[in-house]
């Protein structure tokens, strides 16, 4: 995979053996999204005096955000086993009723891109996650007879990137909806020295900083530059990753000083010089920098937005005025008072 992808939060098969080591396991083991954490301790104490399973979990945000890593963490604390799947892989309701019919009482259901369901998958969904219960139709036509089926009760944790693409009877069905925050860079920090620790990595404080800065606000980013610089590290320095080390190895991996890349760099660019900053449509923006509308959406977008560099209006993308000093465009003054008339 090219370099220009280094930075998006997406997962890529060479992080693989990474994550696995480096999930945090516990609530406690975990840096940031402090509310959510706090409102998961609530909730899976509180399920767990009563002996009842939690409830349904929604867990929603950008790529990378530690979604995944929770979901493992909520059925450890509850001490339930995890079965995991994901929206794409289940293609019938059959096969939906098979993991249903064979999870434990209280064991924690994983579907990750959960808003990718088929809506007959769904529909066969619904009942079992409100009632605990399959509804199987027998033979067909005016013969046709529904059964209900006992299920053992369970929690669903769903994750998406995209909360806007579920139905809305789908996530009505959640007790809890917790969207994930980008991280800041102290947590990052936090993240980079305990990912550091368990590789063997010898990172100071002032790389970690560094690392941290760029890294989009998200964890898997920062640990898979924080492989990346271990590399660059050993051959060019001395092994250990200071500040410098860092510098010289992130700017020969062209992210910039926010975690910038071609990819970003070049949809502003489009959108400033070929669309006079905008408004403009996320097929065209896609289309300008070779990238799929759904990658630009849930992958770069979201974090250009976050720093202030884009907006999303009604009639379609924007560049801010810091998109255009970050670049070194002058911004056109009469460009702010259009947006003003568009906006308000
Ligand atoms: N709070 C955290 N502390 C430490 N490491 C974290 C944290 N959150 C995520 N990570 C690390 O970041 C990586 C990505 O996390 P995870 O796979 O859980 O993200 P995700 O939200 O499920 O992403 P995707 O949307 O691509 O499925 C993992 O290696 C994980 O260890
Ligand atoms: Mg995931």
């Amino acid at each position: 995979m090219s370099e220009e992808r280094l930075v998006s939060g997406r997962e890529r098969p060479e992080d693989l053996p990474l994550e696995g080591s480096l999930r945090p396991r516990r609530l406690a083991e975990y840096p940031g999204q402090e509310r959510a954490k706090e409102q998961l301790s609530i909730y899976i104490a509180a399920a767990k005096s009563r002996g009842e399973p939690l409830d349904h979990v929604l867990l929603y945000g950008p790529p990378g955000l530690g979604k995944t890593t929770l979901a493992h963490i909520i059925a450890h604390e509850l001490g339930v086993n995890i079965r995991t799947t994901s929206g794409p892989a289940i293609t019938h309701g059959g096969d939906l009723a098979a993991i249903l019919t064979s999870l434990s009482e209280g064991d924690v259901l994983f579907v990750d891109e959960i808003h990718r369901l088929s809506r007959q998958v769904e529909e066969v969904l619904y009942p079992a996650m409100e009632d605990f219960c399959l509804d199987l139709v027998l033979g067909k036509g005016p013969s046709a007879r529904t059964l209900r089926l006992e299920l053992p009760r369970f929690t669903l944790i769903g994750a998406t990137t995209r909360y806007g693409a579920l139905t809305s009877p789908l996530r009505d069905r959640f007790g809890v909806v917790i969207q994930l925050q980008y991280y800041s860079v102290e947590e990052l920090v936090e993240i980079l020295m305990r990912s550091a620790r368990i590789l063997g990595v010898p990172l100071d404080p002032g790389g970690a900083l560094e690392i941290a800065r760029r890294s989009r606000g998200t964890p898997r980013i920062a640990n898979r530059l924080l492989k990346r610089l271990r590399d660059y590290a050993q051959v060019r320095a001395d092994g250990v990753i200071t500040r410098e080390v860092a510098e010289a190895g992130l700017e020969l991996l062209q992210v910039d000083r926010l975690g910038l890349d071609h990819v970003d760099r070049k949809m502003l660019r489009t959108l400033i010089e070929k669309y006079g900053g905008g408004p403009v449509g996320l097929e065209t923006l896609a289309a300008a920098t070779a990238e799929e509308a759904e990658t630009v959406e849930d992958v770069y977008e979201p974090y250009l937005m976050q720093i202030g560099f884009l907006q999303r209006t009604p009639r379609g993308r924007v560049a801010t005025r810091a998109a255009y000093e970050y670049l070194g465009i002058p911004y056109p003054e009469d460009r702010a008072q259009d947006n003003q008339i568009r906006f308000f």
